[in-house]
């Protein structure tokens, strides 16, 4: 059977780097892999205070004529994931308070070059570097690592394959083809059967157009992006790619997200089998956020990036009509994004005092107490590729309301509210269709009534706490697919055009030069 050493390359990785599910996504997926005896190491940039984070740490090469400019490349082990992570040193570049975002909430006015300069890192890692493993596989992830396979296929790296990760299609990294230069991507691979669109330079089309296989995190979502509708302008590309695209449905960190042991629970940790402390938690977060502390409250709670993929827009108008409607309901948030919608919802809060409270900001142990002690967690969006959020608040009994879209379409079981009521015994959440404040209000409406049936709330928060999310059945599919591309000979396919272009001879002169080139695998 081929042996796989994959590089992991992405934008963020918990607990290193986090500003969303990716960086979740990232260390579950690498942690797995590992566990199944398949070697990986992540490569990230080395942001403000990474380093500090790792042990064992050391330099593994200067990386000198980086067309991004001269770097260090690091290695070290993180203690808490207890996985190898390769760390691209530019502190020009990565040392910065936010790791996307300015103090301002700007996205900073260099982020082309911050990540061309990771993929081009990446190249060299492929290549071959002294005292490092080799990878024979690269798993590049989101558009921050979508220059990664177009530089691959430059700089001739035919032994390696590349794996092409979407898990977000809205933000694809578009630039002014202007930068491609001094990005360091070949002239050939500029045009708009590569890396342009619109005409623009787009990191995530380069990826998907270059990458060997591209995969996306969940069924659903796989079919949605080849359409139109949720194409986001690449649908015709992935249509095209439809051979090479794989659904890979994310799983969830069992150990991290487990309220039996969840540290940021002190005392209050509970299971299925005992939900004593459940209701506490529930009294715990109703004070912590100056609810009024009411055990027979329903409390609905939002934790996410307070955006239009995540309706917020939607919830702003819903909520006051659900709070008026149901006297028992409490709404607790947790979140940060636009600020008109941070605002609108601060707002919201101070028109119910006691019933409704906004918490914006970025506070990951909050969001462990957010699910330990709501009843319904409210995670509508737009699109959603895969969708952590609301498997996170199963584990924790505080069962999902999702609409009907990506992941949640997958993992939340609703039988729907023109089944007979009996029929949620199966479920373990609820959906609901499109984005209008009335579906949101009636599916509300439809949770709240639920609530009040004891005994198949009862059995629908065991359906939630007690499915299997966790990443087994992911890595299974990634270990095929990593083998295959392993054992897959391509160097017997013709090269395309571009490849030509900068084919074994340019290699070769640029070697000799001592230009930005790594040696052949
Ligand atoms: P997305 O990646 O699209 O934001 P996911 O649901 O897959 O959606 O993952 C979101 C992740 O970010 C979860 O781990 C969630 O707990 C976390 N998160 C989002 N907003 C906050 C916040 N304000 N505070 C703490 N964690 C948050
Ligand atoms: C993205 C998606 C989210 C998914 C996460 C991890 O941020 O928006 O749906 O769960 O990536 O794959």
């Amino acid at each position: 059977m081929a042996t796989t050493r994959t590089l992991i390359v992405a934008g963020e990785a918990f607990p290193l780097a986090k500003t969303g599910g990716l960086g979740d996504a990232i260390t579950g997926m690498a942690r797995a892999l590992a566990q199944a005896d398949m070697p990986v190491a992540i490569l990230l940039p080395a942001y403000r205070g990474v380093r500090a984070r790792l042990q064992e740490i050391r330099v593994v090469a200067p990386l000198h004529n980086l067309p991004t400019g001269d770097a260090r490349l690091l290695a070290g082990r993180c203690p808490q994931s207890g996985l190898d992570f390769l760390l691209l040193e530019n502190d020009a570049l990565y040392d910065r308070a936010g790791i996307y975002l300015d103090e301002a909430g700007r996205e900073y006015a260099d982020s082309a070059l911050r990540y061309a300069a990771l993929a081009h890192a990446a190249v060299r890692v492929a290549g071959g570097l002294p005292g490092i493993v080799t990878p024979n596989i690269v798993h590049a992830h989101d558009w921050h690592a979508g220059l990664v396979p177009l530089l691959m296929r430059a700089y001739g790296l035919h032994d390696t394959r590349s794996v092409m990760t979407i898990h977000n299609l809205a933000f694809q990294g578009r630039f002014p083809m202007e930068c491609a230069a001094s990005l360091g991507i070949p002239e050939p691979y500029r045009g708009s059967d590569g890396a342009e669109a619109w005409g623009q330079l787009n990191f995530l089309k380069a990826g998907i157009r270059y990458a060997d296989r591209v995969t996306t995190v969940s069924h659903t979502y796989a079919r949605e992006i080849m359409t139109p509708a949720f194409g986001c302008g690449l649908d015709e590309l992935l249509r095209r790619r439809a051979g090479d695209l794989l659904p890979i449905p994310n799983g969830i960190d069992n150990i991290l997200w487990n309220p039996a042991r969840d540290p940021h629970l002190g005392a209050l940790r509970f299971s299925v089998s005992d939900l004593s402390n459940k209701a506490r938690c529930k009294a715990a977060l109703q004070h912590e956020f100056g609810l009024a502390v009411d055990a027979g409250a329903t409390l609905m709670s939002m934790g996410s990036r307070l955006t239009e993929q995540k309706m917020a827009d939607v919830a702003v108008q819903a909520l006051p009509e659900a709070l008026e409607r149901h006297p028992n309901l409490q709404i607790a948030i947790l979140g940060q994004g636009d600020h008109q919608l941070e605002d609108a919802l601060r707002a919201l809060a101070q028109r119910y005092p006691g019933r409704c409270a906004a918490h914006i900001g970025y506070d990951e142990p909050a969001a462990h107490r957010l699910h330990a002690g709501s009843d319904i967690l409210l995670h509508a969006s737009r699109f959603e590729p895969f969708g952590l959020t609301p498997l996170y608040a199963m584990r924790y009994g505080a069962l999902p309301i999702g609409s009907r879209v990506g992941g949640m379409a997958d993992t939340i079981e609703d039988p729907g509210p023109r089944a007979p009521l009996s029929a949620m015994a199966s479920a373990n959440g609820l959906l609901f269709d499109g984005d209008s404040p009335a579906a949101m209000g009636e599916a509300i409406a439809r949770a709240v009534h639920l609530r009040e049936h004891a005994m198949l709330w009862r059995i629908m928060q065991r359906n939630a706490m007690s499915a299997d999310f966790g990443w087994r059945s992911a890595i299974g599919l990634y270990a095929s697919l990593y083998r295959s591309l392993a054992g897959a000979d391509f160097r017997s396919a013709a090269p395309a055009r571009a490849d030509r272009a900068l084919g074994a001879a340019a290699l070769r002169a640029r070697r000799r030069s001592g230009s930005a080139m790594p040696a052949p695998v």
